[in-house]
């Protein structure tokens, strides 16, 4: 077009544009439609849309608002950005946290809007499909918000759209049918939908967006490859596809892309060997490639991406050297290459790299010795050779680092000797040497480092008199000297570490008395001064109060135990066996309610030792006891739910206190039959631990709680069908008949009910409480609360107290009615025995007192029902001789039951009786 022609184009938009956007009604109604929007948020007077209202004239002589005159010009508004012709071109809302839908945006009262900002907000729905009236977007950012559903494929008709930034939301829908809706958008250049929920693939598509300048799908749930066409976005600049779950390998293709600056492919699932062709992006900043499964080596051809600042090839299987090329990138500031199979000498040629200031070696292959070139790296911060097979000394040209802070030299085969004092220029905090072949005198060098805050130097054979060779590093908070052969005594010196929070030299031979200046290392919270040749506790190690493991364990340790001990409150974990401890445990330790292992063992006490059971995770894990961890309360105690820090689900009975009933005695004689039982139902005990404050016992977690609790609870008793309830009628005469016979001793439980029936999460059944409920009180009036549950005890305990395994057979017989009943057969049994003419049991129908909320059991169930049902009854004869033993019960309904003599519904109780 000739310039004239250009001109006069212009003035025709120009006019266009006036004529459509001068009116008042015009900006009237963009207001109206920003109003409309903002009336419809949860916040509409938030602060940032204080601005949002309409400004007119009072009418002095009019009571009330005049809501026609709703309209007017919106242009000085927070965010509102408008053309000179009034009208909105611009609408950015940052980071105010709006919350509500844009179901109610007018999008058609906005002809002239090219930017479309609500970024950092609480929005939240889908994102409308008329979003496609704003013919003029240009610019649309909706960023961190939690829009959600599919993004609409009219979208594609916003041709002059160049930005669309929808990171951070929850949008969801599959890639494919996303690009081919925006295919022709031929002028996007950034493209952003990170951190969403898009799913299925990248498509081949992908390549006709030409104009792309900035690609970032990361987060999302994509699978498959990448396709080659994206080698054809020339323009591309950015390609962030991190955290997905794309597969196959890296297409040689993206060698194309020669305006990359960004490349991110990283914790993804790709395979094969990086394409040498990557090393033609000389525009490249940033590499990541971490977090996959790359084989092969490092191209050569990386020493070409002269502009590489950063790369990042962690955890991958990547094999070979380090190309000497690498050396060449003069700009690099992070080389990451921790966690692949990466072998041979490390370059010397590194050390070239000047800028760099983290280098990740650890856990590969390297042998040989570190190149005394490393001591060029004058910028580097981090340096990590942990876990190779690097040999030979550290190299002195080290001390030339002066900006160097972590120094991980730990698991590799350096040996040799440092010249003393030396710092590795002046700034090291942490020092790694452990796992090494050291000279056994290594640490002397380092007394001069105060500025070292952790220092590592366990399993090395160092030895030297503990106090002579460290010096002060008065920011020191973690200490390991472990297994190494230090002796001496510990000498005040050790009090003066004022930040140390982890302190272990166990495994040396530290002897004598620990120095009661220790106590002022009050920052301590772990001790292991286990292992060694110490002597005695002092009473100071009691004002380290936020100590939380304290391990003296297998020393020499002699007399009593400081009652200090008992005051740090902290503590989770003691450890003092395997000594010669003696007199009395401090009372106090019952106090450390957080100590979740307690080990006293091999020690000469003289008292029983309270928590003697060790491990004390229960008392941790219920919170010491706090109600609403409560899942039951009992005649003897409360059952709780605990979680162990293992993850395991336990329950935890515990004992009330002060119970007069439960002397230790009884409580132990209990607890020592009951650790005998291991059958399938009868819940297995755990743990246990008698004390005077806490004595509890510790189950196996059943998740469907008890017996009585299902049958009571109507959705429940359903899901306990007849097929289920057979089995748990049969688990239990198994586990009685056990009991009575394969124990030894004999066990009675005395109170067999519903309650003491507990299911597990497949509705098997586990008796429990016995034992604990069954603790017979000599001393006590009261005694039938402890020989039963009223209505499951046998009739003869009225007379008696004489308890055998019949009165175990009579619960059980109250028992599986109430299963097959679904209620306590109480009332049945009452009616059954009072004389009537005819008898009841002629009348009642077995049919009609069978749980009525299941349907009938048909078939096969229903003769085991029926048979079931029969020796339910024999088993709550008045005669104790009368019932069976519990054997025959077990193997009666083991064997296969015999055919009804006639159809289920016709028999009556006497049939049964
Ligand atoms: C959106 O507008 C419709 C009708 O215009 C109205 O019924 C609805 O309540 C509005 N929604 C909100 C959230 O204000
Ligand atoms: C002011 O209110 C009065 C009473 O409602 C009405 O008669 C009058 O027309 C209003 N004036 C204007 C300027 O709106
Ligand atoms: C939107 O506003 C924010 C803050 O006022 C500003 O930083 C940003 O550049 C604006 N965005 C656009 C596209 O105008
Ligand atoms: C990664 O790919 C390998 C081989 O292709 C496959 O065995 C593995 O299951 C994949 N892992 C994930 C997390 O997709
Ligand atoms: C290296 O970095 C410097 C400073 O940031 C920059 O000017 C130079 O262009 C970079 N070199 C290359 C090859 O990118
Ligand atoms: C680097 O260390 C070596 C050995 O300690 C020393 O001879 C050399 O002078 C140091 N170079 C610099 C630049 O400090
Ligand atoms: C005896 O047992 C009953 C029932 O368990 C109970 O309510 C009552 O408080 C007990 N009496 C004594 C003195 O313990």
């Amino acid at each position: 077009m000739a310039p004239l022609a250009h001109y006069f184009l212009f003035v025709l938009i120009i006019l266009a544009v006036s004529s459509a956007s001068v009116t008042t009604r015009s900006a009237g109604s963009e207001a109206e439609a920003l109003l409309q929007w903002k009336d419809s948020l949860h916040n509409p007077s938030d602060l940032s849309l204080l601005s949002w209202k309409l400004l007119r004239p009072h009418n002095y002589s009019s009571g009330h608002h005049d809501m026609k005159s709703r309209g007017g010009n919106c242009c000085r508004w927070t965010g509102i950005v408008c053309n000179r012709y009034g009208s909105v071109m611009k609408i950015n809302l940052t980071s105010s946290n709006l919350r509500g839908t844009l179901q109610n945006f007018s999008f058609s009262s906005f002809p002239n809007l090219h930017t479309f900002v609500l970024y950092n907000h609480s929005l939240y729905g889908s994102i409308p499909s008329h979003i496609s009236n704003l013919s003029r977007l240009t610019y649309l950012d909706l960023r961190m918000n939690h829009f959600s559903g599919n993004i609409p494929s009219e979208m594609g008709l916003l041709t002059s759209l160049r930005v669309i930034y929808l990171s951070m939301n929850d949008l969801n829908g599959s890639l494919p049918l996303i690009i081919s809706s925006i295919r022709n958008l031929s002028s996007l250049s950034i493209l952003t939908m990170g951190a969403n929920k898009i799913s299925d693939f990248i498509p081949q598509e992908i390549g006709r967006l030409k104009s792309l300048v900035e690609l970032w799908l990361f987060e999302n749930h994509l699978v498959n490859s990448i396709p080659a066409s994206i080698g054809n976005l020339s323009h591309l600049s950015i390609l962030s596809l991190y955290t997905n779950k794309i597969t196959g390998s890296i297409p040689r293709e993206l060698g194309k892309l020669e305006s990359l600056t960004e490349l991110s492919l990283d914790e993804n699932n790709l395979t094969g060997s990086i394409p040498r062709e990557l090393g033609q992006l000389k525009s490249l900043v940033e590499l990541y490639l971490d977090g996959n499964h790359l084989t092969g080596s490092i191209p050569q051809a990386f020493g070409n991406l002269s502009s590489l600042d950063e790369i990042d090839l962690n955890d991958n299987c990547l094999t070979g050297s380090i190309p000497a090329s690498i050396g060449n990138l003069s700009n690099l500031t992070g080389l990451y290459l921790y966690g692949n199979q990466l072998s041979h000498l490390v370059p010397s040629a590194l050390g070239n790299l000047v800028k760099l200031r983290y280098l990740e070696l650890g856990n590969n292959q390297f042998s040989g010795p570190i190149p005394s070139e490393i001591g060029k790296l004058k910028s580097v911060i981090w340096l990590s050779f942990y876990g190779n097979k690097v040999t030979g000394s550290i190299p002195l040209e080290l001390n030339n680092l002066t900006n160097l802070e972590y120094l991980q030299l730990q698991a590799n085969l350096l040996s040799g000797d440092l010249p003393e004092n030396i710092c590795f220029g002046g700034k090291l905090k942490e020092f790694y040497a452990s796992y090494n072949n050291f000279t056994p005198t290594i640490q002397k060098r380092l007394k001069s480092c105060t500025t070292l805050i952790r220092i590592e130097l366990q399993a090395n054979q160092l030895t030297g008199n503990i106090s002579e060779v460290f010096g002060i590093y008065p920011n020191l908070y973690y200490m390991d000297l472990s297994n190494n052969k230090f002796y001496g005594e510990l000498s005040e010196m050790w009090g003066r570490y004022n930040n140390l929070s982890m302190l272990n030299i166990s495994n040396n031979e530290i002897s004598g008395q620990l120095p009661v200046e220790l106590g002022k290392a009050s920052q301590l919270r772990i001790l292991d001064l286990s292992s060694n040749l110490l002597e005695k506790i002092p009473k100071e190690l009691g004002q380290l109060k936020l100590l939380f493991s304290l391990k003296l364990n297998n020393n020499s340790l002699s007399s009593g135990v400081p009652t200090e001990i008992g005051m740090l409150l902290e503590l989770r974990q003691l450890d003092l066996s395997s000594n010669n401890l003696s007199g009395p445990i401090p009372q106090d330790l019952a106090n450390c309610s957080k100590l979740i292992y307690l080990n006293m063992s091999k020690n000469k006490f003289s008292e029983i030792i309270p928590f003697q059971i060790g491990k004390l995770e229960i008392i941790e894990a219920t919170e010491n006891f706090e109600s609403k961890y409560c899942i039951g309360v009992g005649g003897y105690g409360s059952v709780y739910k605990s979680l162990l820090s293992t993850g395991e689900v336990v329950a935890v009975k515990k004992f009330h206190e002060n119970s007069g009933v439960l002397s230790q005695e009884s409580f132990k004689s209990e607890i020592s039959a009951l650790t005998k039982v291991r059958h399938r139902n009868i819940i297995k005990l755990l743990g246990y631990c008698s004390h005077r404050r806490h004595s509890f016992l510790v189950y196996e977690f059943m998740e469907e709680g008890s017996l009585a609790k299902i049958l009571s609870d109507n959705m429940k008793a359903m899901e306990l069908d007849w097929t289920k309830r057979v089995n748990v009628v049969k688990g239990l005469a198994d586990a009685i008949s056990y009991m009575h016979l394969e124990c030894c001793p004999t066990i009675v439980h005395r109170d067999i009910s519903s309650k003491n029936v507990l299911l597990d999460a497949e509705f098997e059944a586990h008796i429990s409480d016995f034992g604990s409920a069954r603790i017979f009180d000599p001393e006590s009036s009261n005694w039938t609360s402890f020989a039963g549950t009223f209505g499951y005890s046998a009739p003869e305990l009225a007379f008696t107290m004489e308890v055998n395994q019949k009165s175990d057979v009579y619960s059980y017989g109250v028992v599986t009615l109430e299963v097959i009943m679904g209620k306590h057969p109480g009332d049945l049994i009452s009616t059954l025995l009072t004389s009537s003419s005819p008898p009841a049991a002629d009348r009642i129908l077995l049919m009609d007192v069978i749980d009525q909320r299941l349907s009938p059991p048909r078939r096969q169930i229903a003769e085991q029902v029926a048979s079931v049902a029969k020796l339910a009854f024999a088993c709550i004869h008045p005669s104790p001789q009368s019932r069976p033993t519990m054997k025959q019960v077990s193997e009666k309904l083991s064997t296969s039951s015999p055919s009804l003599l006639q159809p289920l519904d016709m028999i009556t109780l006497k049939q049964l009786l």
